[in-house]
């Protein structure tokens, strides 16, 4: 067993770190007017965060799963906006373009996302089929060469800026969730338009929106897999999806907690520092366990990933635990800042805020339990 991360990835770890710490001039600001960072999501690219485990040969930087992880963990800890735009973008698009798109739909369309030129978005949840996603209202009509795309799906991260859309919708309705579909979507193809941007309580730089398709023609070479396979492509998508939060989520906590470590050496009250107060001491105390712990999970379930072996699960177990975590550190790096920790200049109320949404996307928390315990029950 290997607690030490090897050389690459400590290297990568310092690229990440010192890529994040360009996030911090603006984030509040970002945050404030829920502006998106065109900018870094750029250099995010230019850097190979955008294709990290997309192999070299499709302009992906061909890392692995842990790579990722800290990756994602490093920039969440400044900006967990720019945290999910990355991983909504390598773990829900390329991921599942990578490992089940044909040859065509990669050079066409990987290439492009892998290399950060283009940004993607995954399309699953819908207003009435968000946990319960087999209940898919979205229809794709098959037409002989192309299929007809209708319906709305519902919070979609990267909604706006996205230039290619995974979106999942139903051929078959009387054969249930084996006669849904995935299909590779272009902006600007005829009838597919986007909602207003969502007003967020926190990720707010990162845009969520509603997509809205009437009568979209789709190529039938844009489909991918074999027909039906859109379901089992969701499910797989998201086992890795899951790491990506989880780290985003882990990285929130993490990036609290060295504020609030840092601030009760500071801040002084009854003559000492708040550190020097064991009720503070003790929530650092428990902060650290937990942090590692969620971090264990995190990397156990990526390496796992990496090794060919089932992860689902121990996915669920990585983001149930990292987003409670999350949210637990950051109210309590909110409570030890005092009065400060509520204002935005030190950043902590907006980790706070971010926090939350690691315990609703991609499968909410009740979600990942269900998950779990299907598994150890099977
Ligand atoms: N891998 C492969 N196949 C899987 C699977 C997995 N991990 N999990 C389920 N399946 C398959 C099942 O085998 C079954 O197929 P068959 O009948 O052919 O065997 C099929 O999927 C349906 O499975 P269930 O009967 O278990 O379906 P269910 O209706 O009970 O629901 C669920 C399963 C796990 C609750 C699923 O609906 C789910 O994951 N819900 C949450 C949705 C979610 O996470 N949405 C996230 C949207 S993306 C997002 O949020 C992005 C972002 O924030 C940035
Ligand atoms: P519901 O499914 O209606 O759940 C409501 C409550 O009931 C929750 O507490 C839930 O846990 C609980 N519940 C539901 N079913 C059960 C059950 N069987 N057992 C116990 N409790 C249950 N989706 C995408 O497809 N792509 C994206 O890029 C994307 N990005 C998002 C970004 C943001 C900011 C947000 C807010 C959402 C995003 N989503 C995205 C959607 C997200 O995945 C869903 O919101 C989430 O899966 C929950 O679905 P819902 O909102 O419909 O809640």
């Amino acid at each position: 067993m290997q607690f030490q991360l090897n050389e690459d990835h400590q290297l990568l770890r310092e690229a990440a770190r010192e890529f994040a710490k360009t996030l911090k001039a603006g984030v509040i600001e970002r945050d404030e007017h829920a502006i998106f960072p065109t900018e870094f999501v750029k250099q995010m690219g230019e850097l190979g965060f955008m294709g990290m485990m997309v192999e070299t040969a499709y302009h992906g930087a061909g890392m692995d799963t842990l790579a990722y992880a800290i990756a994602i963990e490093e920039i969440s800890k400044i900006d967990a906006s720019a945290g999910v735009i990355m991983s909504a973008h390598n773990s829900l698009v390329l991921y599942g373009l990578q490992e089940f798109g044909t040859e065509e739909q990669k050079e066409k369309y990987l290439k492009p996302l892998a290399s950060g030129q283009k940004l993607g978005a995954f399309a699953l949840s819908e207003p009435e089929a968000g946990s319960d996603a087999t209940s898919q209202h979205t229809t794709a009509i098959d037409k002989g060469d192309h299929y007809l795309i209708n319906g709305t799906k519902n919070w979609i991260t990267n909604g706006g800026n996205a230039d290619i859309y995974l979106i999942i919708a139903q051929t078959h309705v009387e054969k249930a969730h084996r006669g849904i579909n995935v299909f590779i979507v272009e902006k600007g193809m005829d009838g597919f338009t986007i909602g207003p941007k969502e007003n967020k309580l926190g990720i707010r730089s990162s845009d969520t929106h509603s997509l809205l398709f009437s009568d979209v023609k789709v190529p039938k070479e844009n489909r991918i897999g074999a027909d039906g396979f859109g379901f089992k492509f969701a499910m797989k998508t998201l086992d890795g999806g899951r790491i990506g939060i989880a780290a985003q989520a882990l990285g929130i906590a993490a990036g609290a907690y060295d504020l609030a470590l840092a601030y009760s050496k500071e801040r002084k009250t009854f003559g000492k520092p708040i550190s020097e107060h064991q009720a503070i001491q003790f929530k650092l105390a428990d902060m650290e366990v937990e942090i590692e712990a969620a971090r264990l999970l995190t990397y156990k379930a990526a390496w796992l990933k990496d090794q060919g072996l089932p992860y689902s699960k121990e996915a669920a177990m990585a983001k149930l635990f990292a987003s409670e975590v999350a949210m637990k550190t950051t109210v309590e790096a909110v409570q030890i800042h005092g009065g400060y920790g509520y204002v935005k200049e030190y950043h902590v109320e907006r980790l706070m805020r971010d926090a939350k949404i690691t315990q609703i996307y991609e499968g909410t928390s009740e979600i990942q339990r269900l998950v779990i315990a299907r598994d150890i029950l099977k």
